[in-house]
């Protein structure tokens, strides 16, 4: 497929970061300064705003709140592209990718709920967002990818894909205020894909056991599609899709006495070590790649970032609401990000 370049009337480097002061914001801003862009620090908090802005002097700070149309307005004025990390998304992607398409800039989010993503593709569909103007939720961990995984699969194959199964391995869980708050706003019952469509996960969450790399080994894992599913089922025409997660960490998520996640060396990430295991079949042939690394709230900043870096150097196959492996080169994607933040490793059999 073609490039086709990013001609948003929004040009340059400067990229509106909103919930810069939170936990995966903070990594996002400083991911962002690493490459050359210029973050603008955005949110609804003034005072942890201003206090973030002491810390990166030479940054702009914008506070805006989702609920005042105009200060977002105002706030994403001349940037490029918006990198919204304020969770629950479904509080707020849909004013901020608004004022972010309203402006002509990209758009772009972590968001793990899968509502949220369709509510962005419905949205921002096909010709409602100006010319050249990439919508991109769920740039993360949980959605990205293993859409991003599934794809360089799809690609490599060639074939017709019949089904995706991701298993998603942590060994712990340390989760933020933000998560928390997630999990009690989204109440949604998820969705798997079944016979092509999306439909309701099945009541009681199948589980089973699965052998991730080392130092990961056998878990037992149970059923819970994130926003890979909504992601995938845009672009892949896979038949069934399925995910999975490990169960132990899920318990310490639903322990209230579970404390956030801490800084385990210089960079801020925690000891927190994931797998993600996916599995692709097409043609009757098992293809797999599994990502290995640390902190899936730190390595989400390099994710979104790479993904901005693309959308405004103009390496994108698509335009509009898209899913990461249909906007980019997905192999070529998570080779810019292996051996570090990730290591990527894909396999046939
Ligand atoms: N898909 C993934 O893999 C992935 C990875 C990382 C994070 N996430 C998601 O990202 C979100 C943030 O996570 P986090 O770990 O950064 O949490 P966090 O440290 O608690 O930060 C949450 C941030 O969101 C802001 N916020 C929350 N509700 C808001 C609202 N209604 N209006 C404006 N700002 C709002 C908070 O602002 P205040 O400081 O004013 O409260 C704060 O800046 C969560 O939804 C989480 O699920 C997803």
């Amino acid at each position: 497929m073609d490039a086709i370049s990013s001609r948003g009337p929004r040009a340059g480097r400067r990229v509106l970061v909103y919930g810069a002061t939170g936990h995966t914001g903070r990594f996002v801003v400083q991911e962002l300064v690493r490459r050359g862009l210029e973050p603008v620090l955005s949110g609804r908090d003034s005072d942890r705003l201003a206090e973030l802005g002491r810390r990166h002097p030479g940054l702009e700070v914008r506070p805006a709140e989702v609920a005042e149309a105009e200060a977002l307005a105002k706030a994403v004025v001349d940037v490029a592209a918006v990198v919204n990390c304020a969770g629950p998304f479904l509080d707020t992607a849909g004013p901020v990718a608004a004022a972010a398409v309203g402006a002509g800039a990209h758009y772009l989010d972590v968001t793990a709920e899968q509502p949220s993503v369709q509510a962005t593709y419905r949205a921002h569909g096909e010709g409602s967002v100006p010319e050249g103007v990439v919508v991109l939720p769920a740039m993360a961990f949980y959605g990205g990818l293993a859409d991003l995984l599934a794809s360089a699969l799809a690609d490599r194959s060639g074939g017709a894909v019949e089904s995706v199964t991701t298993a998603v391995g942590l060994d712990r869980w340390w989760p933020t205020e933000g998560t928390r708050a997630t999990g009690r706003r989204n109440t949604a019952r998820r969705l798997v894909v079944a016979d092509g469509r999306l439909v309701p996960a099945p009541e009681a969450a199948p589980s089973r056991t699965w052998d991730f790399p080392a130092p990961l080994g056998r878990h037992a894992v149970v059923a819970l599609p994130f926003t890979e599913v909504i992601a995938m089922h845009r672009h892949l025409d896979a038949g069934r899709i399925d995910s999975y997660l490990s169960e132990a960490p899920l318990s310490e998520l639903r322990d209230p006495a579970t404390g956030g996640p801490e800084a385990s060396d210089e960079s801020g990430r925690s000891a927190q070590r994931f797998a993600v295991d996916v599995r692709v079949r097409a043609e009757g042939v098992e293809h797999r790649a599994v990502a290995t690394g640390r902190d899936i709230y730190a390595v989400t900043a390099p994710l979104v970032a790479e993904a901005v870096t693309r959308v405004l150097d103009g390496r994108v196959r698509a335009e509009g609401a898209v899913a990461p492996g249909q906007v980019f080169d997905a192999a070529d994607f998570l080779a810019a990000l292996s051996p570090w933040p990730l290591d990527v490793e894909l396999s046939e059999g």
